[in-house]
């Protein structure tokens, strides 16, 4: 891919790169933006042994200095614990407000690293370079940062973009099937937002053959987005499309259900409940559950809507009496409906109706 540029209402903008054999250069491909400083070079234990050293290797060439922090992968990583031990390497490399944080991995590297990358000094420049699907299509454009706290998903973190997104899309081939399934709820997500093109790649049941074209347009539709809400204030609250009942399923099943999954079960549900209320119709609504079942997602949700709907009250998308649901419309079409609190466990009971 071309290059996109984000430009935030803030006045922030990055560069979005997509391309093939990019972490061999990417020292060079820094050095176009900012002077060489000392780098913490953040990943996982999976991640690490397969691209860290090349990625090394290429920031050292170009004349950066090079510390590494690697942490068990999985959610238990996006912890206030390992955000903890993040900062003190942070301050063991003497890192300073002019050096910078590298995220190497997937979406929980890319979150915990700009989240402490937004915190050390009160700020200090990061970099995403997204080695999962869904931290390609999602999680690393757009500047939302966290960790989880026991109460639930991502109830600490900031709004701290990146100075820049380098996927290289290399990276994908040694992804299994979980992770690919992972990415594509996200891809699937932005299809029925707002790109009836991408649906159309999943609905056709190839969208592993087309992973480029499934990336660069998940994030030139995220791109968009950011660009005009970058603090979720208004239309960025549409990428929440699934997400309320996907955290509470994410954190009842204890992080066994992957985010992407639970975003694809939240998603058929918030469809059905759609159909209930006669906002789309019920040939679209099986399209949805249909392409979701197909690109090997879940569509059954195994908990009440009780012991979701509380989990969801604590969700950031609650404000006061109110909570922020998306509901599709039409392939490509969703809109955004604030309902009070109190309804939220009737919505979600919609949403398992007919799912057996
Ligand atoms: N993943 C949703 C957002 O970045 O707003």
């Amino acid at each position: 891919m071309q290059t996109q540029i984000l430009t935030t209402g803030t006045g922030e903008s990055y560069p979005i790169t997509v391309r093939h054999d990019l972490l061999n250069s990417i020292g060079e491909t820094l050095t176009e933006r900012i002077a060489p400083c000392r780098v913490m070079l953040v990943s996982d234990e999976n991640v690490a042994p397969l691209y860290a050293d090349r990625t090394a290797k290429s920031l050292e060439a170009a004349g950066f200095f090079v510390s590494r922090f690697v942490t068990p992968a999985g959610e238990e990583s996006k912890s206030v614990r390992v955000f903890g031990k993040l900062l003190e390497a942070m301050c063991e490399a003497h890192l300073t407000r002019s050096d910078l944080a590298v995220a190497l991995g997937g979406g929980v590297i890319g979150d915990l690293t700009g989240f402490a990358a937004g915190c050390y000094l009160r700020g200090i420049r990061f970099v995403q370079l997204p080695t999962t699907l869904l931290a390609a299509v999602d999680a690393s454009v757009g500047g939302k940062t966290a960790v989880n706290l026991e109460h639930g998903k991502n109830l600490a973190g900031l709004f701290h973009q990146p100075i820049g997104v380098y996927c290289d899309i290399d990276t994908m081939r040694t992804l299994g099937d979980m992770q690919l399934r992972n990415g594509a709820a996200e891809a699937i997500k932005t299809g029925i937002l707002g790109d009836p093109g991408l649906f159309d790649i999943f609905e056709n049941g190839n969208y592993e053959a087309n992973l480029e074209a499934v990336i660069t347009r998940s994030i030139a539709y995220k791109a968009k987005i950011v660009a005009e809400d970058p603090t979720e204030k208004s239309v960025r609250k549409l990428l929440n499309f699934g997400h309320t009942p996907a955290h509470a399923i994410e954190l009842l099943s204890d992080f066994a259900i992957p985010h992407g999954y639970a975003v694809a079960i939240g998603m058929s549900m918030m469809t059905r409940a759609a159909k209930s209320r006669q906002i789309v119709d019920s040939e679209t609504c099986s399209r949805i559950i249909r392409t979701i079942a197909r690109s090997g997602l879940d569509t059954k949700c195994p908990y009440s809507a009780k012991e979701m709907a509380k989990i969801a009250l604590l969700d950031k998308k609650a404000s006061g009496r109110d909570i922020t649901v998306i509901l599709p419309e039409a392939i490509g079409r969703c809109r955004m409906e604030k309902i009070p609190l109190s309804e939220l466990e009737t919505l979600l009971a919609e949403g398992l109706e007919e799912q057996a």
